[in-house]
């Protein structure tokens, strides 16, 4: 059996992404603030298995807990392969730095940095050893290269992220039991977190002109395309590890 955890799963892309994870051979562990009894359902109607975890990435406790119970929940050494996918994020709070509550710019860092950051800590801790194919993948973004104004803790995090990753499967490479790791920019991609965006005034977010054309102009991606890409490329054979790949590229060139 295939173990994958997989964040930010109540909706939009990680939602899309546990649908395309799902079949008989794949246990999904899906994680959020709330639960969503139809993507469950879905799962079912594909011969999947999944286990609904309702928690708050944010809180350093829950996290251990989800780790510990979901790795105590099958035999880490006869497993085919164990993977997490850290999709997880949150744009908020829009605008300028400075404008909100540090709480508000803390809960952007917690959500999109420490917690995959932390998660994938524990995730190589518990299978470093293992000589099962293992594998994270970051769900990144083209804000990690671009600094729009109004998101300066989304580009920071996203960037940091990539960084992350990449530092990490550095230090893999000297391990006999490497954990493979890449980022994955899927593009712009029709979600709730699109809608948010295309709802922001110009003083808070300047480039909000772009997403509204970009949506009209059908530049903005489908979450179930980007996701089914993302799928095949969690058990791929060719695993670019070290890298962040771009999810629309790969559409093109298919
Ligand atoms: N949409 C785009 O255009 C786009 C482009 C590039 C990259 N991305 C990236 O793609 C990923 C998914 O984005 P999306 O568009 O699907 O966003 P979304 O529609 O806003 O969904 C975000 C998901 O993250 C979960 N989440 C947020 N805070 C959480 C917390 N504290 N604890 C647990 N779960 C939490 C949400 O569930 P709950 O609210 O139920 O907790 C939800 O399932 C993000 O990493 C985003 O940065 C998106």
């Amino acid at each position: 059996m295939r173990h994958i955890l997989v964040t930010g799963t109540s909706r939009g892309f990680g939602q899309q992404i546990a649908l395309k994870l799902a079949d008989e051979q794949t246990h999904l562990y899906l994680v959020a603030r709330s639960t969503s009894r139809s993507t469950r359902k879905a799962i079912r109607q594909k011969g999947g298995n999944a286990t609904e975890f309702q928690r708050d990435l944010t809180d350093y406790e829950q996290l251990e807990n989800l780790v510990s119970v979901v790795f105590s929940s099958f035999d880490p050494e006869d497993a085919d392969f164990i993977g997490l996918v850290n999709n997880a994020g949150t744009l908020n709070p829009i605008g300028p730095l400075g404008k909100y509550e540090a709480e508000a710019y803390q809960k952007n860092l917690e959500i999109n940095f420490v917690a995959p950051a932390v998660l994938t800590h524990m995730f190589v801790q518990k299978v470093q050893d293992l000589q099962t194919q293992k594998r994270v993948v970051f769900v990144s973004s083209g804000a990690s290269q671009k600094p729009y104004e109004g998101w300066s803790h989304y580009c920071s995090t996203k960037a940091g992220i990539d960084m992350l990753m990449k530092t990490a499967c550095k230090e893999q490479q000297k391990m006999s039991h490497p954990v493979k790791m890449i980022g994955f920019n899927p593009g712009r991609i029709e979600t709730d977190m699109q809608e948010l965006i295309r709802m922001q005034s110009e003083e808070d977010f300047p480039a909000v002109q772009d997403f509204i054309d970009a949506k009209t102009d059908g530049r903005t991606g489908s979450a179930e395309e980007l996701a089914e890409v993302l799928a095949e490329l969690v058990t791929a054979e060719e695993f670019p590890t070290g890298q962040v790949v771009n999810g629309k590229k790969l559409i093109t060139e298919s």
